[in-house]
Formats: structure tokens, sequence, C-alpha cells
């Protein structure tokens, strides 16, 4: 009998590697590997969840509108052309499975998000990687690796792990520059992080190319639900519906997502404080002589001299009970990605890697 075979590209797919929640011999670590709201969810969205327990054995509404109608409120936006998916992580799978194929290139930057890769070989098509300049990333080199051959290029802005992004200006070049028939998918992941932006939803409106995702998991401290979206022209839209399961996203989902859209105080005292916290705890690990990039998201991506401290220093805190991630899977072996935690995790982390590098001395 002759084993069934994936399609070509799949056995390629290297696992997706989360950040790690335990430590070996620490009880209850603190969890910075994950960019995780460390507040959790809004009381109101948790309480929108149990009240949609009782309609457990009914089946969630297949076009999602109650849940499209408050992120168009929210975000100003016509609600025809949102898509809900299970995470913005199935948003990124459709739009591969739609528009790439084999043969096909899919381009995303140096240290982009590793889920890129993932679907882009999903889809059969080839992953293209074009490199970044100082840990940003370089438009000139993302419109030098593209061809007629490539569909689709994956940016987030701000990226994840480097915390870094792009301007406007920069973003429209892109836009502009790119093979005829090729999709821009602007990931905002991170959007609500990074002052004043927003997320790459007026280059959707003024252009025919681009495509923004969103999360409710990184700001919205909903991770564990799983809900995302994103915003692009009518057509892209509409195609993208026709692959997407028809009941991808559960009642809890859809009433989750909508509270805490709603609950605007508990989500702005977040963001107020992560953006504090992010500044001083990049101020104070360049005190302690380990520097970062400016960050525009919830995470700092600390710089070591080499892997071999990068890996040190990721043990020392892990004893310590802080859970870093390590990054050296997106090329960057010598730094270590921490989230912003609250108050204490900040002063926490910063204090272990404060030890660390004493102990170094
Ligand atoms: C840049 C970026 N995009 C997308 C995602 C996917 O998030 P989710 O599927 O939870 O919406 C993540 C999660 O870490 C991310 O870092």
């Amino acid at each position: 009998m002759t084993a069934p075979t994936p399609q070509p590209g799949i056995l390629d797919i290297a696992l997706y590697q989360s950040g790690k929640s335990a430590f070996e011999g620490v009880e209850n670590p603190v969890k910075l590997s994950a960019n995780e709201n460390p507040w959790g969810a809004s009381p109101k969205a948790v309480e929108a969840i149990k009240a949609a327990l009782p309609s457990l054995h009914r089946y969630p509404g297949t076009d999602h509108q109650i849940l499209r109608d408050a992120i168009a409120e929210h975000h100003d936006l016509p609600a025809s052309q949102v898509i809900c998916g299970v995470g913005s992580d199935e948003i990124l799978h459709l739009i591969a499975q739609a528009y790439a194929a084999p043969g096909d290139e899919v381009v995303y930057t140096e240290h982009g998000f590793s889920v890129y890769p993932i679907v882009a070989k999903a889809a059969g098509a080839t992953p293209v990687v074009a490199a970044e300049k100082d840990r940003v990333a370089d438009v000139d080199s993302i419109l030098s690796a593209c061809n007629d051959n490539t569909k689709i290029v994956y940016i987030a802005n701000p990226n994840n792990p480097t915390g870094t992004m792009i301007g406007g200006n920069e973003m429209s070049r892109l836009a502009a520059g790119l093979p005829a028939g090729c999709l821009l998918v602007i990931d905002g992941a991170y959007a609500e992080f990074a002052d004043g932006y927003d997320g790459g939803a007026s280059m959707v409106e003024t252009h025919d190319n681009v495509l923004m995702t969103r999360t409710f998991s990184k700001l919205y401290g909903l991770g564990g639900l799983r809900v995302g979206w994103g915003y692009g022209p009518q057509d892209i839209i509409d195609v993208l519906n026709r692959i997407r399961g028809p009941f991808n996203l559960s009642n809890m989902q859809i009433q989750g997502a909508i509270a805490a859209l709603e609950d605007v105080e508990f989500t702005q005292q977040c963001l107020r404080d992560t953006l504090r916290l992010r500044a001083r705890l990049a101020a104070d690990l360049a005190a302690i002589g380990i520097p970062s990039d400016p960050s525009n998201a919830n995470f700092v991506l600390a710089r070591f001299a080499d892997e071999a401290e990068a890996e040190a220093a990721f043990n020392f805190v892990g004893k310590q009970g802080f859970i870093l991630r390590q990054v050296g899977g997106y090329g960057l072996p010598d730094c270590l990605r921490i989230t912003v935690g609250d108050e204490a995790s900040c002063a926490g982390v910063t204090q272990a890697l404060r030890a660390f590098k004493e102990a170094q001395a």
C-alpha cells in the first residue's frame, strides 16, 4: 500500500515555536515570552464570554456581522471590507491559500514573523527572504527580492521580534513598487503600541493591493480566545470569505471580542501602562549595558555581546523565575525578546539581568 503523501512543501515546514511558559525547577514563573497582556483580558470580555455559554448548542452566525460592525465602528472602517479569523494567523493563512500557488514566491523580511514562511509553504509557494538593515525592514531590499512570480509580500509593522517599524512614506513606496498583481499584507498585530499609527488602514483605502491584519491577542489580552481580523479591498475580502470556514469563530469568541472592543477604558489603561513601562525597561536595560532598538511594540529586543551571553542570560533569569523568548530561530541568536510585563515583572527582570551582568563582570 502506498502511504498518503502531503502536498509539496508541507514536509519542509518547521513547526512554529511559541514562547516557553515553563522553566525547569521554577514554580509559577513570570512569562515574558509571548507578548501577552500582563493585566489579562477586560473583565467585561470575561463576563461576555460567560454570558454566551448557554448558547453552546447554537451555531454562530457565518458572517460575524456583529463583530465586524463593532470593529468597523471602533476603527471607522466599512464593515463589508472586514474579515474575522481564528487569530490573525488564520487570515495570514487564508491569504496565502488564496493568492499563492506552487511556482509563486512569497516575500518577507529577514527577521519577519515566523508564520510567513509557514503559510507560504503550506500553499506550495516558495518563501523568499529580503535582508533588513540593522533589524529594520528595508524597502529597496524587499523590492529587489520581488519578481513577476511574487504574489504576496508580508510585512509586520511593527515587526516581531525586532519591535522596529517603517514609516508611512516607506510603506507607500513599497506598495507602489511591487510587481503587478502582488498583494502587500501589512500585519498590524502590534499596531496599537505604535504611537499615532493606524496599522495600515489608510494604505488599504488608497491602494487596491494592500490588506492589513490585526489581532485581539496582544493589547486586548485575548491570545487564548483566538480572534483576529483583516481589512482589505472588497474583492480580496470576498475571495478570502469563499475559503474561510463558515463557522470559524464561536459565539464566545465573537461576544468576547465585541466586549473587549467596547471596554475602551481598560484598553487605554493597559496601553498607557505598557508604553510607560516599555520606556523604563529599555532605559534600565541600557543603563546596565544591554542595548535594544527603540521598540514600537509591547516587548523589547535585548541585545547581548553574542549568542553565548544571550543563552547564559536566558538561563540565569529563567532560574530567577522570568521566562524570556530566545530568538535564534529568527536569526537573532545574540538577542532575547522581553515582553513588557506589569510594574513588578519589569522591575524583577531588570534586577535579574543586573545580577547577571554583575556575575559576568
Ligand atoms: C507579527 C505577528 N503577527 C501575527 C501574530 C498572530 O497573532 P494571532 O494569531 O494571535 O492574532 C503574531 C503573534 O505573535 C505576531 O507576532
